[in-house]
């Protein structure tokens, strides 16, 4: 694998609801290495969104080893991991998550204003970011006043918007009609084929999940390789793909 911007390990994640433990995680292990677009799938409630929490630092893993780009985010206090948040994930979620009195130019400069960056900059970059994601001359409009996949848009520019190591999708596509849809998975994967950006996409759309280089299904706790369970290929021939 190339470089490896995310490495975990072991990791266990337990939510206490009174006196019944439930487990989505269980010694699971994942690499993600840099430049790769990988397609996270599995049952309802098998723990795809709470992986991707605890890789964006908005949850905390119980035990186990989860290195960002180098750095163990499992141990880290609640305090630093606001940090690492901003400066290095990029989120993008199912229902937009914009903020509805603030514009798509300064919905992202929004994110690079949290991260302290000068607001000429933020301008000239938010302006280019959206040029990227196909929003030139929307700039100005608030979300209300754009459609459901150009919403989706602005998020991508804002998820971009400081430069984060990995972007997390929850489900991007889940709201949208068919043609957005098509669009966004389009977009995300422009975005990894000509600038490199690694993507982790949850998604329940086996037509989404198909257009990424690596599809995994979370089951049982744990991660495995799509097209491995699927054709269970005898470890003789397994040599012949790699
Ligand atoms: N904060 C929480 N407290 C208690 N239990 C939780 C919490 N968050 C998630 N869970 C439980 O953990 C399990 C995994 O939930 P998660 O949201 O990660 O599933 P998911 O795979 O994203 O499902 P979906 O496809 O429906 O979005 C579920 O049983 C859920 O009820
Ligand atoms: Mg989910």
């Amino acid at each position: 694998m190339n470089d490896c911007v995310l490495k975990i390990e072991n990791l266990t994640k337990t939510y206490k609801l009174g006196k019944r433990n439930v487990q989505p995680l269980t010694n699971l292990d994942l690499e993600i290495g840099k430049g790769e677009f990988t397609a996270i799938m599995g049952p309802s409630g098998s723990g795809k969104t709470t992986l991707l929490n605890i890789i964006g630092c908005i949850d905390k893993a119980t035990s186990g080893t989860v290195l960002l780009d180098g750095v163990d985010i499992a141990k880290m206090p609640e305090s630093k991991l606001y940090k690492i948040r901003r400066d290095k994930i990029g989120f993008v979620f199912q229902n937009f998550n914009l903020l509805p009195y603030l514009n798509a130019r300064e919905n992202v400069e929004l994110a690079m204003e949290l991260a302290g960056k000068f607001k000429g900059q933020r301008k000239q970059r938010a302006l280019e970011l959206l040029g990227t994601v196909g929003l030139s001359g929307r700039e100005q409009h608030r979300p209300q006043r754009l459609s459901q996949g150009e919403q989706q848009r602005v998020a991508i520019a804002r998820a971009l918007a400081n430069d984060p190591a990995i972007i997390l999708a929850d489900e991007p596509t889940g709201n949208l009609d068919v043609t957005n849809k098509q669009e966004i998975v389009k977009l995300l994967s422009d975005l990894n084929q000509k600038q490199g950006t690694t993507i982790i996409m949850v998604t329940h759309d086996e037509q989404v999940a198909a257009q990424t280089h690596r599809m995994l299904i979370l089951k049982d706790g744990k991660v495995a390789e799509h097209n491995q369970a699927k054709n269970k290929l005898p470890a003789a021939s397994k040599g012949d793909f790699e």
